[in-house]
C-alpha cells in the first residue's frame, strides 16, 4: 500500500495518508489478504475508482471529501457485521456534531443534514480462514453549493453547512476523531454480548423512523410503506399494507413523515 504519511494511534492502530487511491476499501481488501494488520486505516485525497453502494461509483474532486476505509477482522459473528457499519454511522454522527452540524441517520447508513447526503458508507467482506472486513466512509467536505447542485441527488457538505473549508491537516484531525470513536465503540461489541445500547443510540440518531418510505430491493422489488422501527438485529421494520416486513438489505428513500 503506497502512503505520504502515517499517524499512530492506540493498540497500533494507525492512519495511512495517500495522495491517489483507486478505492480506499479495494486497496485495504487487498492489504488484508497480504496479512495487512486490524485497525489499519488508508485515507486519501482522491478515488479515481471511488465504489458506492449497490455496484455505484463514488465520485469526488481531489480534496473536496474525507475518503477512508478502516480494516477489521472482526470476531463477532458474520450477522452481527452491519452493526459495525452502525458503529460508524453513530461515530461519524456524534462526531460532526462538535463541528456543529446535526446530522442523522438514513437506514442503512446514509448520513443526512435534513433531507441533504452528507456521508456514505459501504462495507465489504473477504471471507476466508479469518474473515476480513472493509468499512470505508465518503463525506462532503468542500464541496461548494453550486458544486452540490449538479449532483442528481440532494446533497450537502461540511462547508454548505458551516461556512469552513478542511485542508489536508483538518481532514487527518477528523478522520482521528472518527477513528477514535468508532474504536471505543467496536473494542465494546467485541466484549459484549448485548447490542441494545447500540440500537438505542442507532435510534436516537434515526431519520427513517416515523418516515413513510419507499424501499427498493436489489431484486427489482419496490413496495411503500411505514417505517416503524429499527429492530435488535439491525433491520428496518415496514409496516406495508397491514403486515409487518423486516427488511435487511435494500435502498429506502424517505418520502414523507407520518403523522
Ligand atoms: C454510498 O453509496 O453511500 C457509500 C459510499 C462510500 C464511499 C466510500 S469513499 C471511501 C471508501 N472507498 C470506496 O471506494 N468507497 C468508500
Amino acid at each position: 500500500m503506497d502512503y505520504l504519511r502515517q499517524l499512530e494511534l492506540n493498540d497500533g492502530w494507525k492512519i495511512f495518508h495517500s495522495e491517489i487511491s483507486t478505492s480506499t476499501n479495494s486497496e485495504l481488501l487487498a492489504y488484508g489478504k497480504e496479512g495487512g494488520l486490524e485497525g489499519s486505516v488508508l485515507m486519501t485525497d482522491h478515488q479515481s475508482m471511488g465504489k458506492g453502494r449497490l455496484g455505484r461509483t463514488w465520485s469526488d474532486e481531489p480534496g473536496s471529501s474525507l475518503l477512508m476505509s478502516i480494516l477489521l477482522r472482526p470476531k463477532v459473528a458474520f450477522d452481527a457485521y452491519f452493526f459495525i457499519s452502525m458503529i460508524l454511522g453513530i461515530s461519524l454522527v456524534e462526531t460532526l456534531v462538535t463541528y456543529g452540524i446535526n446530522a442523522n441517520l438514513k437506514w442503512p447508513n446514509d448520513l443526512l443534514v435534513g433531507e441533504k447526503k452528507l456521508a456514505g458508507i459501504l462495507a465489504e467482506v473477504e471471507v476466508g480462514k479469518e474473515n476480513i472486513l472493509v468499512i470505508g466512509v465518503g463525506v462532503n467536505l468542500n464541496q461548494s453549493s453550486s458544486d452540490l447542485a449538479e449532483l442528481n441527488r440532494p446533497a450537502t457538505s461540511v462547508a454548505a453547512e458551516t461556512g469552513h473549508t478542511l485542508n489536508l491537516d483538518d481532514r487527518l484531525e477528523l478522520a482521528k476523531a472518527i477513528v477514535e470513536k468508532f474504536k471505543e465503540k467496536y473494542d465494546q461489541l467485541q466484549s459484549s454480548r448485548s447490542r441494545s445500547e447500540l440500537v438505542s443510540a442507532y435510534r436516537k440518531y434515526s431519520a427513517t423512523i416515523g418516515r413513510f418510505v419507499r424501499v427498493d430491493f436489489v431484486d427489482g422489488e419496490s413496495l411503500t410503506g411505514n417505517a416503524l422501527d429499527i429492530t435488535e438485529r439491525g433491520e428496518l421494520m415496514v409496516e406495508i399494507e397491514s403486515c409487518i416486513r423486516m427488511v435487511d438489505s435494500a435502498d429506502v428513500h424517505h418520502l414523507y413523515t407520518m403523522q
